[in-house]
């Protein structure tokens, strides 16, 4: 059974990854799943200065989704190199580090640092919704995510994959918008953002009040999405949001994904992308198949 894709010169044994901010460094599942299995790992976006994050409480589980606003918390992209890769490299997956820009100038400086060769590929996030800042997400403007993409391409040979926000009018205008811009794939979606309310304290259940949606709520909206911008970009489009099982994959898939990540899932089930590899060869066998080419896009 053959399960392997090409996302630019990435070589993934099977098209599922574990999405940014739900598995850490993966040292912190080293003795929960077998890492070897992940047919790539992206890592919690690393920005240029260490990140405190949001204020607790960070998450909240509303019906079939989680609310979260970590804020990106993380230590820099110093202590990254130092302290986190050298474990990512010895597992012998491609190792995709997310990086998050505050300037188009960031993610220039974070895409140089990271051009060192423990690195696979970098997925630009450019779709936080968890951050304070006084402008659009990158990825809320054409001109702008096309910018960070270039930024990122001068300043590096690895593959990149851009990471689109839900939250706009046209998503086939910003995805085309970063394909011009030298993007090698995209990803879709970052979460989209939401709240909860308390009715005795009348107060939010975020201490950020407001927070990212992910899960099972979110999976028509990403399905959407993958469908929509496969039709418009020749890149291979990504699909993440609220993939739980195989046969979720499988829509995804159908739908024109070339791989697809796995977030929220993994805070049930550490083994989720295991299962979900498992199922999606159990469904080609099904269907008497025996490449993964032969389901991508071919929704009828
Ligand atoms: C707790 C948590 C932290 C996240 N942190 C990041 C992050 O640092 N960078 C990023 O690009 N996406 C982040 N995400 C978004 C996920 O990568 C993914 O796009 C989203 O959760 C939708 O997929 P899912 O429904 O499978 O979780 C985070 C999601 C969660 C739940």
């Amino acid at each position: 059974m053959d399960l392997a894709v090409k996302i630019g010169k990435i070589k993934l044994k099977n098209p599922i990854m574990v999405a940014s901010g739900t598995f850490g460094y993966a040292e912190e599942f080293k003795d929960i799943t077998d890492l070897k299995g992940i047919g790539a790992i992206i890592t919690k976006s690393v920005t240029m200065k260490p990140k405190q994050g949001n204020k607790p409480p960070r998450l909240w589980e509303t019906t079939a989704g989680l609310l979260n606003s970590i804020g990106l918390q993380n230590e820099g992209v110093e202590d990254f190199i130092k302290n986190k890769l050298p474990f990512l490299k010895s597992v012998g997956v491609p190792v995709i580090v997310s990086i998050a820009g505050e300037t188009i100038n960031e993610y220039a400086q974070l895409a140089k640092k990271l051009n060192i060769p423990a690195v696979s590929g970098l997925e630009i996030n450019i779709s936080c919704p968890n951050i304070k800042t006084k402008h659009r997400l990158f990825a809320q403007d054409a001109k702008a995510a096309a910018s960070a993409v270039k930024a990122v391409k001068k300043n590096t040979k690895k593959t990149t994959i851009t990471k689109l926000s839900p939250e706009v009018t046209d998503i086939c205008e910003i995805a085309r918008a970063v394909e011009k811009g030298g993007s090698d794939a995209i990803s879709v979606i970052n979460t989209i953002k939401g709240m909860a309310v308390d009715i005795e304290t009348q107060k939010p259940q975020l201490g950020d009040i407001t927070g990212g949606l992910s899960g099972p709520a979110i999976k028509p909206v990403a399905l959407r999405i993958v469908w929509e911008t496969t039709q418009t970009v020749r890149i291979p489009v990504i699909g993440v949001g609220g993939i739980m099982t195989a046969d979720d994959a499988i829509e995804f898939l159908l739908c024109g994904a070339t791989a697809v990540q796995i977030g929220t899932a993994n805070f049930l089930n550490p083994q989720a992308v295991i299962a979900v590899a498992e199922g999606i060869e159990a469904y080609l066998k099904e269907k008497n198949l025996s490449n993964l080419k032969e389901i991508v896009g071919r929704l009828k």
